[in-house]
């Protein structure tokens, strides 16, 4: 084999002969060539990364205080906030870093979402993405346990149960994830080994894959032009690039301190958020006999909780009767050939069938898991010719617009209470969401694009 050979000298030498460490920072930060023209929506992924380690280190802060038992759980917590020197700082900063997390990783999405950034070759970056996100819903719903207050308590109750609309196995699996008949001591213990260690494992290999999956192509940018295709420079690098380290990790310095300046603002002004990132419920103890008036889900869960709560029998009948109509529609005139003229109107006349046959609340659970695990898919159902909105028409930019200000008020309906005004916005704010995805591969080829430049653009400063 031959010879590796190490150009550092000293410690440096000693330890590169036995470890990689200076390649490994050359080939992800002083030799990591990133476009130019990265803008601020380009803060969060590091923002991101910030936030997974104030959560684990406050965590293992925690830790060391809390009790995952159902009758001194709420007292540890509490014990924590008035007794532990720091311990309230410590918990205000877990507990508004889970929410920051949300905003940080929202945003970090939509990013993508406006840059076309889950494109040819970054699917496996967006993929590693979504799985992250589905991993930090489920980090986020067993740690909201721990605390042991009513809305913890009923909180767990209420999407646990949704497992026993699943047909044939609904009722043996929530049972199974309960370890109990109702949600007890059993289901606390578990869900902790979940919340301190099998999920952060999870989340942290996801996010070193994230990472590895974009270094190996390349990040994209405002412009989505591929900059490894671009002109280079005699040494092989590419001309609108520069150096992640040391450009970008001063650059990003901003983006800390700005966060920072927030995070501590909550933290010492607002922990609570208006009940928003501390619900007012939960500083009651757990009452398995006395169910709060009105349960809802932490903010982060709550636009996909309104679409569970839409997914009522009435929509199942209107959702079926779009179907078939659908179905008719392509028997009668479409453009589709072949096998798919006859399969697909069979596969929506089942769906419309198997509609009215289970109960409404399962196809509540499948809205909802839908409408996340639809994010998957994202790669393949945007056909545009460019990736970035930059370059995009006009009226594609209004469709965003919808899709963003929808997603905000189905989520503020899943803060209020059941009401039937307020179910039917419910519904058609799910529609329009599931509609933005599933009708892309029709209209994102559509209309005039501008000519995306062969260079990443500059802006004055
Ligand atoms: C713990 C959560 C996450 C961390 C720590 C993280 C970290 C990062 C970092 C450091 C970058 C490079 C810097 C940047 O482009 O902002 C990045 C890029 C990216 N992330 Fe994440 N990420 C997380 C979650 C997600 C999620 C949930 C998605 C999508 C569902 C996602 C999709 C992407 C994409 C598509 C890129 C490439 C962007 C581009 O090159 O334009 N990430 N991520």
């Amino acid at each position: 084999m031959a010879e590796k050979i190490v150009e550092t000298t000293g410690l440096m030498g000693w330890i590169d002969r036995r470890f990689p460490l200076t390649s490994l920072f050359k080939d992800h930060m002083s030799e990591y060539y990133a476009p130019k023209n990265f803008n601020f929506w380009y803060f969060f992924g590091s923002l991101a990364l910030l936030v997974l380690v104030i959560q684990v280190v406050t965590g293992i802060f925690l830790v060391m205080n809390y009790k995952p038992d159902a009758r001194f759980a709420f007292e540890s917590v509490e014990y924590i906030m008035r007794e532990v020197p720091g311990g309230w700082f410590i918990r205000y900063m877990h507990s508004t870093g889970a929410s920051m997390f949300f905003v940080v990783v929202y945003l970090h999405m939509l990013r993508g979402l406006f840059y076309g950034s889950y494109r040819k070759p970054r699917e496996l970056v967006w993929i590693f993405g979504v799985a992250i996100f589905l991993s930090l819903m489920a980090e986020a719903f067993f740690g909201y346990l721990l605390p042991w207050g009513q809305m913890s308590y009923w909180g767990a109750q209420v999407i646990v149960n949704l497992f026993s609309a699943i047909p044939f196995i609904g009722p043996e699996l929530s049972l199974w994830i309960r370890g109990d008949y109702v949600v007890s001591d059993a289901t606390l213990n578990r869900f902790f080994a979940f919340h301190v260690i099998a999920i952060p494992l999870v989340l942290i290999g996801l996010v070193v894959a994230h990472i590895l999956a974009l270094h190996e192509v390349g990040s994209n940018n405002p412009d989505g032009v591929e900059i490894k295709q671009g002109p280079k420079d005699r040494y092989g690098r590419p001309c609108d690039g520069i150096p992640f380290h040391p450009y970008y990790s001063v650059h990003d310095m901003v983006g800390v301190a700005g966060f920072l300046i927030v995070f501590a603002a909550i933290i010492f002004f607002g922990p609570e958020m208006g009940g928003y990132f501390l619900e007012y419920n939960n500083f009651i103890p757990a009452d398995p006999l006395k169910t709060p008036l009105h349960i809802a889900p932490v903010w982060y869960f709550t636009p996909f909780y309104s679409m569970l709560r839409a997914t009522t029998s009435d929509f199942t009948w209107v959702l079926a009767g779009a179907s078939v109509l659908a179905a008719i529609g392509i028997l009668a005139k479409s453009n589709l050939r072949g096998i798919l003229r006859i399969a697909v109107p069979v596969l929506l006349i089942v769906i419309a069938v198997l509609l009215r046959t289970f109960d409404a609340k399962f196809w509540g659970v499948v809205a909802m898991g839908g409408a996340v695990v639809i994010l998957f898919f994202l790669p393949w159902l945007d056909r545009s010719p460019v990736k970035s909105i930059r370059y995009r028409p006009g009226w594609h930019k209004v469709l965003y617009g919808i899709f963003i200000v929808n997603f905000l008020i189905v989520g503020w309906l899943g803060t209020q209470p059941v009401i039937p005004v307020f179910t039917l916005m419910s519904q058609v704010c799910t529609i329009i969401y599931l509609a933005f995805f599933l009708l892309m591969p029709l209209w994102s080829s559509k209309g005039t694009f501008k000519q995306v430049p062969d260079r990443v653009t500059f802006r004055a400063h």
